[in-house]
């Protein structure tokens, strides 16, 4: 898949930045080492991804790439899908946020029925992909923030490290509690985030992970699966 930024059609070829050859060329693919079932493109010292924010560069202007680490939250989802298959297996499931597509590969090769992931980050999509592909499994992905819509047609959404950021954290609160309404199952993987909104969720196992987000990223630390629950 080849992306171009700006409008499709309209972009001078000066702009075009093919993400999938950036991924391909800049990063490593390996088994995680904290869901090993799972082989994601993963960036590392030399990838430079610098570049992509780089003015003149053929990806300047892309949001920070977040597509290029498994998040602590993601993380534990995928530890949960996979360690608990009967959470997915035979269900419609939706990776909001989805980055690299991690939550919706565990979804996939846990049994899911149909994976959708959804992104906004353009490069993000071009991940995905080949992650997915990387894995042997088929996810629809949109690259589309869905969180201003109604429900979507899925039995289950899953939320990997969403709530690092206030207006993004309410949004997505407030997406999430509509989707708690019309009766899809809400699980949410998360570090303990600032924004995590802890008054409505009851914890339902915890990993030790990596965590992307941090300073010292090497090191593990708890992070939680959790539930949405109903608002009293
Ligand atoms: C911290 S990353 C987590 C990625 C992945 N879920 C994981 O755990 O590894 C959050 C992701 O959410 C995406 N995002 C932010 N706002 C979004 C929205 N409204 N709809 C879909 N994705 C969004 C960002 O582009 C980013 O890739």
């Amino acid at each position: 898949m080849t992306l171009v930024e700006g409008e499709p059609g309209v972009a001078p070829a000066k702009s075009r930045f093919d993400a999938e050859a950036f991924i391909r060329a800049r990063m490593h693919v390996a088994p995680l080492s904290a869901v090993p079932e799972i082989r994601l493109y993963v960036a590392h010292p030399g990838s430079r991804l610098s570049l992509l924010a780089r003015p003149g560069e053929a990806g300047a202007g892309s949001p920070p790439p977040y597509w290029a680490y498994p998040w602590a939250g993601g993380l534990v989802l995928a530890r949960y899908f996979l360690d608990r298959p009967a959470t997915v297996r035979g269900r419609r499931v939706l990776d909001l946020g989805a980055g690299s597509g991690l939550v919706g590969i565990a979804a996939a090769k846990a049994g899911a029925s149909a994976v959708i992931a959804t992104e906004t980050d353009r490069n993000a999509l071009v991940s995905i992909d080949l992650n997915a592909r990387e894995n042997g499994v088929a996810i629809q992905i949109l690259g589309e923030d869905i969180t201003g819509d109604p429900p979507p047609p899925v039995d289950l959404l899953a939320v990997g490290d969403m709530f690092y950021d206030p207006a993004l954290a309410e949004r997505v609160t407030a997406f999430l509690g509509r989707c708690l309404d019309a009766g899809i199952e809400v699980l949410i993987g998360d570090p303990g985030r600032a924004y995590l909104p802890r008054a409505r969720l009851r914890a339902l196992a915890e990993y030790r992970v990596p965590d992307f987000g941090t300073v010292r990223q090497a090191e593990s630390k708890p992070s939680t699966v959790f539930t949405l629950e109903p608002s009293r």
